[in-house]
């Protein structure tokens, strides 16, 4: 099977990779020359675990190029993957598809033979109808279908989500595709992950409803630690009451500065969007999107009550910017927040995060950036653990101690014990535990 993979990010690119380790010819399509050229000279552009490995090995073996000539990529291959971004639109909050659009038109020109166009990128309902006018009407002779197929993977566990999917979902009512798609993804049959057929309709839905109800478990926990802050409960004992059954299930129960990320903040405001047009307003997600982006200025505040009320002129070290470990991805961070409430209210502030340095340095200023959580923390009037890195897990908490002006730590993530701290010396701050 030949593949063109359009976009070559952080679903593009791992996508593409797992499509060749699968056995595709596959060909990754960016408009970023800069991208090509680095993926042509063996660096990868990201920082996914395995990632690099995984795409050496199958350029290697012949099954995987990348380049910018979309067109050349089109017309060879059996299946065409739109992998673009799909940000929010500035101003309103509905998914921006001007790339999903581009990227249908420049197909369009491309097509040769029957060709599958798959929607991989998060897309609102009826955008793959959208795209299908497109192509047709550049080219009312393609022989072509459009088919929704969301992509669920993790950033961090990207490789290990693409192949041991909880479900592949696959969006058509076209025969012929449905038979390509099958082949596509004939390897992970063998690992028995269920194939969900339905309407291209119902799977672009699908997973914004995805979304939008993982955000909603953790407004949940977020709120419930609140309140166990008001009440001296602690909310890890909650959620583990909570989580062991099985209708409510463990994951994403753990309360923390609020989610960030690529995915959760433009889509559960792209679903809201897309629901008030039709008429059918989602309440729930309105309030979880609003109680969210109020939560992680919020936590800024945390720090500074935790500071005695003032950080002006003082130092803050802040550990972790990234959304989440194990990926340099900063959109929507909640890191940006906290640090921007910190700086508004006066405080320098100091940051160490394993990957995410580079791209902070362009969404944030007046940071200094340092070396280790130690080189981080010396100085400091206060330090904030912001994401939960497995290397801040386990820090010498005497050196942090010594390294610190002042022992004050806001664990935003519940990764250390607060008897714990408190025996060291710290004066410990963390969420929803007394
Ligand atoms: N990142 C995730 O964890 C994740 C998970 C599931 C779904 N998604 C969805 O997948 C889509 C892609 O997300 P991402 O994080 O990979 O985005 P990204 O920004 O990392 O990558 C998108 C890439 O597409 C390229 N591009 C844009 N227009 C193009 C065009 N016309 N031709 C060729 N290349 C083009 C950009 O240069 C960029 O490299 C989004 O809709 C997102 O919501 C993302």
């Amino acid at each position: 099977m030949h593949v063109a993979m359009i976009g070559a990010g952080y679903v593009g690119l791992v996508s593409g990779a797992c499509f060749a380790d699968f056995g595709h010819e596959v060909c990754c399509v960016d408009k970023d020359p800069a991208k090509i050229e680095a993926l042509n000279r063996g660096e990868i552009p990201i920082f996914e675990p395995g990632l690099a490995e995984l795409v050496a090995k199958n350029v290697r073996e012949g099954r995987l190029t990348f380049t910018t000539d979309l067109g050349q990529a089109v017309r060879s291959a059996e299946s065409v993957f739109i992998a673009v971004g799909t940000p929010s639109r500035r101003g309103d909050g509905h998914a921006d598809l001007s790339y999903v659009y581009q990227a249908a038109r420049d197909i369009a020109a491309a097509i040769d033979g029957y060709t599958v166009i798959v929607t991989k990128s998060t897309v609102p309902v009826g955008t793959g109808d959208e795209v299908e006018r497109i192509i047709r009407e550049a080219r009312p002779d393609a022989d072509f279908a459009v088919v929704s197929n969301p992509e669920f993977l993790r950033e961090g566990a990207a490789i290990d989500d693409f192949k041991r999917p909880d479900r592949i979902v696959i969006g058509t009512d076209d025969e012929r595709a449905k038979m390509v798609m099958n082949e596509i993804y004939r390897p992970l049959y063998l690992n028995q992950s269920p194939v969900l057929a339905m309407s291209r309709r119902t799977a672009e839905l699908t997973k914004y409803a995805a979304n939008a109800f993982l955000a909603t478990k953790i407004t949940f926990i977020n709120e419930i630690a609140d309140l166990c802050e008001h009440v001296g409960a602690n909310v890890q004992d909650v959620a583990r009451g909570i989580g062991l059954d099985n209708r409510i299930g463990s994951k994403f129960l753990h309360a923390g500065p609020g989610y960030g990320g690529s995915c959760f903040p433009k889509d559960t405001l792209a679903l809201i969007k897309t629901a008030q047009d039709h008429e059918a307003p989602i309440r729930l997600v309105e309030t979880v999107a609003a109680v969210n982006s109020q939560r992680k200025r919020a936590m800024g505040r945390k720090v500074i009550a935790a500071c005695g009320g003032s950080v002006r002129g003082k130092t803050i070290a802040v550990l972790g910017l990234t959304f989440k470990p194990n990926t340099d991805d900063m959109r929507d961070a909640p890191s940006l927040d906290v640090i921007t409430a910190l700086q508004d209210a006066g405080a320098r502030v100091k940051a160490y995060d394993p990957e995410g340095m580079k791209a902070a340095r362009s969404m944030l200023t007046d940071v200094t950036y340092t070396t280790d959580a130690y080189d981080c923390a010396r100085g400091a009037d206060a330090l904030v653990l912001v994401t939960e890195w497995d290397t801040f897990r386990a820090l010498d908490l005497r050196r942090l101690k010594a390294a610190l002006a002042s022992p004050v730590v806001v664990d935003l993530r519940n990764v250390y014990r607060p008897d714990e701290m408190r025996r060291h010396g710290f004066t410990y701050v963390s969420i929803g535990r007394p």
